[in-house]
């Protein structure tokens, strides 16, 4: 039996409302339907794709995620070499560029488009009548690995091009595939809770998510995408800039911040600009890349060995530097973590010195294969201390040793262990000094207990001269006063102001207490909602596992963590020790409150003050700040730079203030 006409249109039709509410979520981040909404559309289609499976193509949205496992990747042979760029560090670098371009061109005008460079990995998208047939990476920059299925999963790269302009069906499409700073941020996090190997950078994760074999995985990931060349043989184009708009009115998402520059002097203008902006930027970027705007001037100037002579990457300063590794030290974290320290010889990185950097675990040193001795990248985050990233193994010495983990703790000489399924060894000893003083910095730290006056020398000291074996001892320092400040070097005055930030924390609320105690994996969030769900020390003690489960954003992990914690009679005798000394274990009485019930989320940069004030603010007055938009939030704030929260909260119908209003809501209210 024929099909009937109308199946197809509706199909057709179905296909297209989801395209063009995936553009403007994904592209535009203006979207105009609930996800609710946006789901039903799905499984219309869904289920008639299910009546009629012949009717399924690959363009279709519902193919997003497709396809098996692959064992490996076929080849993509380029139909032009994906080239590279040269660097410019200098100014002087990049005049001297635009005078060779200059002389190329024997005194024809040009002009350059300058666009900001994209931290990630370089792919091309080949469409042919319309359809998304291969995707690549960028390989040899000849041959490339067929990654279709996993480029498929990124949302924001249409599957069928919306055109009826003949000449734009059959196009090379190549830009760069990326991950946002706070989407590489969450997702480590989430890593690490999960005793996952953590990703070094947002580049390498997006690198190691596109080798992926499953594009499930792929799908679960942040991945982003910008375009930034369009070869499109049959179309008259002249210019690349014209390339740009071409590819935003295909609905490709394309930088908004690129520029036509009349000359060299705006280009380094732009490139000045950037290197002040860069950070505020959600995404990383190393440079500003600048293109000859003309085409026809680009095959003129053509290209040398693998670079272009048309454009050039003028690179920030430089964020990584090249040193040498000169030993691996073990630290001991407070729940026991034996994290590896590279000790460095000194380095100038982005405005410091550096001479330590993470090396995370036993499975990073090995897959780096980093060995004493070696000359090694070291690479400072925006937001995280500095990590070596490479090994030049070229320069790798006849004497370099290879580290193996000892079987003791460094601090302690207990045995230390590494569970099957996690990256991490351990230190058993619960008594270990390096547990001892990391649990007494956690305890004083800022979002816990922030006590001035007690910072890591002074907890040596306390420990070290045996004051203090735990945080309770704290509270009876008091009481040694004369002692104290006997201590050699340490007069009256410092004493007073320890004991005083002391006596001050006993003030602090129940859920920094809780998150103080620093129960593994219960984080500041964590512990906020603990406070709310459990209001007292009595309620949490007397919740079993699965109760505590059953809470909401307490998962599983959380829950075991808890209950292993009051298993320990220490523990508990801690506890019954700070209730004595006066510390908060009972959530305040918050109805009645101004802001009480009332759920805030946080985004952007606000003016007047910190995050974690607003916070405090909103709190004193019954409020909560959670850490996503979801339906149960009231509020969304918005500061500067707001990202992919104020997209969300508007397509969930969050309601939206700004800076002003929320300050007179805390003031006012
Ligand atoms: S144009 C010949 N534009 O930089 C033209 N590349 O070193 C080459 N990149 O492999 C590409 N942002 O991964 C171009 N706006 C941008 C870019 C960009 C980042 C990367 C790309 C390329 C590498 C070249």
């Amino acid at each position: 039996m024929p099909l009937q006409k109308s199946v197809i249109e509706k199909i057709e039709k179905l296909r297209k409302e989801i395209n063009e509410h995936d553009y403007r979520y994904y592209v535009l981040a203006e979207p105009v339907i609930s996800d609710a909404e946006y789901d039903k559309l799905m499984t219309t289609l869904e289920e008639l794709e299910k009546q009629y499976p012949e009717l399924i193509t690959p363009d279709s949205p519902t193919q997003r995620v497709s396809g098996e496992p692959t064992k490996k990747f076929p080849t993509v042979t380029h139909s032009v070499p994906m080239l590279s760029l040269s660097n410019s560090y200098t100014e002087e670098e990049v005049r001297e560029f635009d005078r060779r371009v200059k002389s190329l061109l024997t005194d024809q005008s040009y002009k350059y488009v300058c666009e900001l460079k994209f931290d990630g990995i370089a792919v091309s998208l080949k469409y042919i009548d319309g359809i998304l047939k291969v995707g690549a990476t960028r390989g040899d920059g000849t041959q490339g690995d067929n990654i279709t299925n996993n480029l498929k999963t990124i949302r924001s790269i249409p599957l069928k091009l919306d055109t009826n302009n003949k000449a734009l069906l059959d196009i090379e499409v190549r830009g760069e595939v990326f991950m946002k700073k706070d989407d590489f941020i969450r997702m480590n996090e989430e890593r690490e809770v999960d005793g996952e190997k953590l990703f070094v950078n947002p580049r390498n994760s997006s690198a190691g998510t596109l080798k992926l074999q499953d594009p499930k995985i792929v799908a679960e990931r942040p991945l982003n995408f910008y375009t930034y060349f369009l070869k499109a043989e049959k179309a008259d184009l002249k210019n690349h800039s014209d390339c740009l708009k071409t590819l935003k009115q295909l609905k490709f998402p394309v930088n908004e911040f690129s520029r036509l520059c009349n000359n060299i002097d705006e280009v380094i203008e732009f490139w000045k600009e950037w290197q002040d902006k860069r950070e505020a930027l959600p995404y990383d970027i190393d440079g500003v890349v600048v293109k000859v705007d003309s085409l026809r001037q680009q095959d003129l100037l053509g290209a040398i060995a693998k670079s272009p002579r048309w454009a050039f990457a003028y690179k920030f300063t430089s964020r990584k530097a090249e040193t040498k590794l000169n030993d691996i030290k073990l630290q001991v974290g407070r729940i026991g973590t034996i994290t590896p320290v590279a000790n460095l010889q000194p380095v100038f990185i982005g405005g410091t010195t550096v001479s330590r950097a993470s090396l995370y675990n036993e499975d990073y040193i090995q897959e780096l294969d980093i060995r004493i001795g070696d000359s090694v990248i070291v690479e400072k985050g925006g937001d995280v201390i500095p990590k070596v990233t490479e090994v030049i193994k070229e320069k790798r010495p006849a004497n370099a040793k290879i580290f193996s983990f000892p079987s003791k703790c460094p601090e302690c000489s207990s045995k230390i262990y590494r569970p099957e399924s996690e990256v991490n060894y351990y230190c058993e000893n619960t008594e270990c000094p390096a547990q001892v003083k990391g649990r007494i910095m956690h305890w004083a730290s800022r979002g816990a207990m922030d006590i001035s006056g007690l910072g890591e020398a002074v907890v040596d000291r306390l420990v070290e001269s045996k004051f203090i074996k735990n945080v309770a001892d704290l509270y009876s320092l008091h009481t040694q006063k004369e002692k104290l400040a006997a201590i050699e070097r340490w007069g009256e005055k410092s004493v007073q102001n320890l004991l005083d930030g002391i006596e001050v924390s006993k003030q602090k609320p129940y859920h920094r207490v809780l998150f103080a105690l620093g129960i593994r994996h219960v984080g500041m969030g964590g512990a906020q909602i603990l406070s709310t769900s459990y209001p007292s020390i009595k309620k949490l003690l007397s919740a079993n596992k699965d109760e505590l489960q059953n809470t909401y954003e307490i998962g599983p992990k959380i829950a075991e963590s808890i209950e292993r914690y009051f298993a320990e009679k220490h523990n508990i005798n801690l506890i019954n020790r700070l209730q004595a000394a006066g510390l908060n274990f009972e959530a305040e009485k918050l109805e009645g409150l101004p802001l009480s019930g009332k759920i805030f989320v946080l985004t952007g940069t606000l003016s007047s003050m910190a995050r974690e004030e607003a916070k405090e603010k909103i709190e004193k007055l019954g409020g909560k700040v959670a850490s996503s938009v979801s339906k149960n939030v009231n509020y969304l704030v918005v500061g500067a730079d707001a990202g992919s929260k104020l997209e969300k909260a508007k397509k969930i119908g969050v309601e939206i203030i700004e800076e002003d209003e929320f300050l007179g809501m805390i003031k006012i209210t």
